[in-house]
Parts: C-alpha cells; structure tokens; sequence
C-alpha cells in the first residue's frame, strides 16, 4: 500500500539520497528552498512505512508548478510517481489554480501524459565548462531597491507571478543576481547558484537585446567551471549562445502543462531557473 505524507525538514536527508541517485543537480539549500515555498505542498510517498518517493509543488497565484517527482530505484513501476502527482494534483486543486505545470524527463513524460497534461515545448539542458568572456555593457549588480521592477519584468515575461522565488534566490545569494538597465530601463535580469554536479544558471528572463550580455556575463562568472543552462528550443539566440560558449546538450526536458495555457514569452527566456519551476 502506497502512502502519502507531507515533507517535512526531517526528509531533507531523503531528498538528497534521492537526488543523488537519479543524479540530479539539486543540493540540501534547494530542497530547504522547495518546502520553504510551499510548506504543506511537498510530499513524501512510503510503502510498507519506507519513505521511498518525493514530489514538491509551488503555487503562484493561479499557476503552480510540480517538481523533484523521484522515486527509489527499487520502488518503480508500482505507480509511487503516479500516486504522488495524484496527490499533489488534488492539493493544488483546493488552492484553486487554473494552470499546473512541470518540466517532464523522458522517464516522466508517459506518468504526466496519462495524469492529463499536455506537451508544451521542449527545453535543451546545456552543460560545459564556462568559457572567459569579457566586461558585459550595462550589466551591474542588481540592488534591492530593483527588486519589485524585476519580479514585475518577471511577470510580463513568464506570465506567472515568482515574486517569493525570486525573493527567496535573491536573499539567498544577493550578489548573483545582476541586471541589464539601459536609459534607465530594465532590460532583463540573471542568476545563478551552485549545485551538486554543476553550477546552474538561471533563470535569465530578458529582452532580445539584452539577454545576450547577461548570459554571457554569468558564464564569465563561472569561467572554467561545469556549468548547467536549461534553454526552450526556440530561443534560436540563447541556443546560439551556449553554443558559441562550447556547451553541449546533455538531455531534453518537455514543458508540460494542464488547465489553461500561459501566456509565456518564449523569446524573453534564456534560461530557466531549473525544471522545478520554470
Ligand atoms: C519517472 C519516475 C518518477 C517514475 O516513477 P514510478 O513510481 O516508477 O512511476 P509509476 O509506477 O507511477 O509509473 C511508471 C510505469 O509503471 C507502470 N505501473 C504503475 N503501477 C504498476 C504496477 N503495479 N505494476 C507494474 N507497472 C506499474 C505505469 O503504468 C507506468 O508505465 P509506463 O512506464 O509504461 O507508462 C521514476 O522512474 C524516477 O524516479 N526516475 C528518475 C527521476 C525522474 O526522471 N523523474 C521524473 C521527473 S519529471
């Protein structure tokens, strides 16, 4: 009998075993992250008093993202996954959402497809090793003062509102977060943090013009080291970029989505924050 129970910081050590053995890039401060955010959405799966499954969610506003759906190697193909999203789908239907989305694995994807979601569009994972680039034009870092400008430029791009997620990353780690500002406009904004196998950077949400510089100026911060970006294949700019920079694609994501679509800006995305959010 599969049950289901809250997460709760007890289960940190349980997250990252799990992690680990998929061999995923999240650390304990991500996990800290995903409940933080959502303190009664995140779950854990037991059979027979084993706690042998992970599912997270994070809703903002309307729309709600499902993560880190991770089940022990020995525990497949018992329908944990299947019970977990369940579970994690009737808890964001009480908070009312009209969206629920996530970034499906190959090995997810058919779980999620017969739960009722729908292919969105795929995201490429690059990874390499950080080339040297140089002194990006009107990129600085960003300030506090700045903060309620990003999360608004956030929202119009994404359509989703990540104020708490960018709050959260932003006290995290101040210094990472670095902006684009020109004639006094922001242009787009870029973070990064380290995680176990690599260092991800994301999310980058700007315009054409600016997301160039900000992805390159946070490749440059991590010259000569392993870097994560997870980019939509149809950002053709950002793919170029990552590509020029040496990086290589390791794997596909497939976004996700049921209830209604959002209206995102493809185009303003250079990298997302990771596939537990978008
Ligand atoms: C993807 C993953 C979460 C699936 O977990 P799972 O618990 O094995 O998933 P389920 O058991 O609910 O469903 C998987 C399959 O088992 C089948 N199944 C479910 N109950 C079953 C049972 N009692 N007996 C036999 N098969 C069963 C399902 O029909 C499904 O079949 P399909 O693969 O042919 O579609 C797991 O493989 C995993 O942790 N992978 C690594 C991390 C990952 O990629 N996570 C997904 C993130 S998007």
């Amino acid at each position: 009998m599969i049950k289901i129970r809250p997460m709760g910081a007890a289960d940190l050590q349980l997250g990252v075993r799990l992690t680990r053995q998929a061999g995923w890039n999240q650390t304990e401060s991500d996990w800290l992250r995903f409940i933080d955010l959502q303190l009664e959405g995140c779950f854990v799966a037991e059979i027979n008093g084993a706690s042998v499954g992970t599912t997270t969610t994070c809703v903002f506003g309307p729309v709600a993202w499902v993560g880190m759906v991770l089940v022990e190697v020995n525990a497949r193909r018992k329908g944990v996954a299947t019970a977990l999203v369940k579970h994690a789908l009737s808890f964001l239907e009480k908070q009312e959402v009209k969206t629920i989305r996530l970034d499906a694995t190959a090995a997810g994807l058919p779980v999620y497809e017969k739960l009722g979601f729908t292919l969105e569009y795929q995201l490429t994972r690059y990874e390499g090793i950080a080339p040297q680039t140089g002194v990006q034009p009107h990129v600085t870092k960003a300030t506090m003062s700045m903060f309620a400008e990003i999360v608004a430029f956030d929202h119009r791009m994404t359509g989703t509102h990540r104020g708490n997620l960018l709050t959260r990353l932003f006290e995290e780690s101040p210094q990472a977060v670095h902006v684009l500002c020109q004639a006094g406009q922001l242009e787009g904004f870029v973070t990064l943090r380290r995680g176990a196998n690599a260092i991800q950077i994301g999310p980058c949400i700007a315009t054409p013009r600016a997301g160039r510089a900000l992805l390159s100026d946070a490749l440059g911060r991590c010259a000569g080291q392993l870097v994560f970006i997870d980019i939509p294949r149809s950002n053709a700019r950002a793919l170029r970029v990552a590509e020029a920079s040496g990086l290589r694609v390791q794997r596909y994501f497939v976004r996700m989505y049921r209830g209604d679509r959002v209206k995102d800006c493809v185009e303003a995305m250079w990298a997302s924050s990771g596939p537990e959010k978008g």
